[in-house]
């Protein structure tokens, strides 16, 4: 039998075909197993090969809707085609970002899909280098390589001395050095200029480039969190770390980098949104800018207070190991003295009560895990205060937005901040009965009991919360008698058995 030139062709071809099926299902079936050994149950750790030598571009910060990221990723694969890239965003960029076709470059979506296993959205999955450096949009990538590599010498170089190393991007605004001291028990960052000069920062203000080890960076509470660089800073500086500045710097591709002035709006708007975010999920109300100044974070007259309702005398917060956020200590401040004020004009005779007098004896302040301010005063002037008087047959709102009300708890009065924000002080009135100092309803705390009235003859000034207020004389002793002997000197949280200071602090 002849065969024809075609046939053979086609005898071939048909070989060919079989052997690529053939390879097909093979490939097939080890994928498989490869995928089963992922999702398999029990397995500890699917995707988890050891780091390999090398960095990866981490790319974080860019705007949807004008970003450069392509062109950016583009040029960093044409000085080295294997470089890892990932680009992390947290919904899919829309527009669509069109990047390079290539399994080194990746786009990571943090926000989770229902029928995706999670580590699909985790970015460490992807970071599989022992270093990462994370890139702004925007940075000139001709001679990025190089530039790379130095700071990654430079970092090894200096490991012992700095966790993290920063190349500045030439820009408008050089780069700052700053020191950050964070203190989450106080709810509160505070910046503060480093000497010039400084290349040691806990710090820094301005965009640059900044390469640190991936087990540290993913170690991080939130590493992706936006604004990438001041969420990073927050979270090193509680380590302890440092970040030396090199003096290797990058250029930008053109400046601004947002072309026309309503993209550069709209990513200030969203830039000022992450921030306020940020702060919400760290816990940060109070931030004191290196200038000096201080931006405050919720606890206004428009929000509501920011505890809850309080058990067992143990806000919440106590539980968190932090004290009174600082902008409802401010709130109380401004309230107390507001309401001795009053006292004070319409002839209502008051004196610290309390936590109160404990704090101005201890502190001159509020104490700092406090969550209210207590004033005892003489039942018989009562009547001489406008508002008191009012608030007898109901809640009402002051000239100043203040609430004073009548107590549902007790015959007590209380003064809120406003009708949102109920941080309050409150009025507790006393009539004197053979020497002592006494009243109808007692609430269950230690210090709520009678006393002699000569504490109260005469009432002596104290320093309290920034003014002068009025306190029983002799007060030590008339808070040893309250509360124990020792109390100025031994501070305790409120309830030791629910919460005590020593106890897991
Ligand atoms: C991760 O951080 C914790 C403390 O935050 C530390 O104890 C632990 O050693 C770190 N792990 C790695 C792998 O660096």
């Amino acid at each position: 039998m002849r065969i024809t030139f075609c046939q053979g062709v086609l005898a071939v071809a048909i070989a060919v075909n079989l052997l690529i099926l053939y390879y097909i299902s093979k490939l097939q079936q080890r994928l498989l197993h490869r995928h089963r050994d992922h999702v398999q149950p029990g397995s500890r750790q699917p995707l988890c090969p050891p780091l390999r030598p090398g960095l990866t571009i981490l790319i974080r910060e860019f705007e949807d809707f004008e970003n450069y990221v392509p062109d950016v990723v583009r040029s960093l694969l044409k000085q080295n085609p294997e470089l890892p890239v990932v680009v992390t965003a947290d919904h899919l960029p829309y527009p669509p970002m069109i990047l390079p076709n290539t399994p080194n470059v990746q786009v990571v979506l943090l926000k989770p899909s229902p029928d995706l296993p999670a580590h699909i959205f985790k970015p460490e999955t992807y970071v599989r280098t022992e270093y990462v450096a994370l890139v702004p949009d925007g940075v000139k990538a001709d001679a990025m390589t190089p530039q790379l590599e130095q700071m990654l010498e430079e970092f090894k170089s200096s490991q012992d001395k700095a966790e993290l190393v920063a190349a500045p991007l030439h820009s408008l605004v050089p780069l700052q050095c700053l020191n950050l001291k964070v203190s989450l028990k106080e709810w509160t960052a505070e910046y503060t200029a480093a000497p010039p000069a400084s290349r040691i920062c806990a710090a820094l203000k301005g965009e640059a480039v900044v390469l640190l080890r991936t087990k540290d960076f993913f170690n991080l509470s939130a590493p992706l969190a936006r604004p990438l660089l001041t969420s990073l800073f927050i979270q090193t500086s509680l380590r302890g770390w440092v970040i030396r500045v090199l003096d290797i710097s990058f250029s930008l591709l053109h400046q601004p980098l947002l072309t026309s002035s309503h993209n550069q709006w709209k990513a200030d708007n969203l830039g000022k949104a992450n921030h306020l975010q940020l702060f919400r999920d760290f816990g940060i109300k109070r931030v004191i800018l290196e200038d000096g100044k201080v931006q405050w974070f919720g606890c206004g007259k428009e929000t509501p207070r920011c505890f809850g309702t309080i058990h067992d005398d143990t806000p919440e917060y106590l539980y968190l190991n932090r004290w009174t956020p600082p902008c409802c200590l401010r709130a109380l401040r401004e309230t107390a003295k507001y309401v001795i004020n009053i006292l004070e004009t319409s002839g209502v005779r008051y004196w610290l009560e309390g936590g109160s007098l404990l704090g101005a004896a201890r502190y001159q302040d509020i104490i700092p895990w406090d969550y209210d301010v207590d004033l005892g005063i003489y039942l018989e002037d009562i009547p001489n205060c406008e508002l008191l008087r009012n608030a007898e047959s109901g809640s009402i709102v002051d000239e100043k937005g203040f609430v004073w009300e009548k107590a549902i708890e007790g015959d007590f009065y209380r003064v809120q901040y406003s009708e949102h924000n109920h941080l309050h002080v409150d009025l507790w009135p006393f009539y004197p009965k053979n020497g002592l100092m006494t009243k109808d309803t007692w609430m269950d705390h230690r210090q709520d009991i009678e006393f002699p009235e000569h504490f109260l003859k005469p009432l002596v000034p104290i320093p309290f919360a920034g003014f002068l207020a009025l306190a029983p004389n002799n007060y030590r002793s008339f808070l040893e008698l309250k509360f124990g002997e020792g109390v100025i000197e031994k501070p305790e949280y409120p309830n030791p058995a629910m919460k005590s200071m020593g106890k897991g602090s």
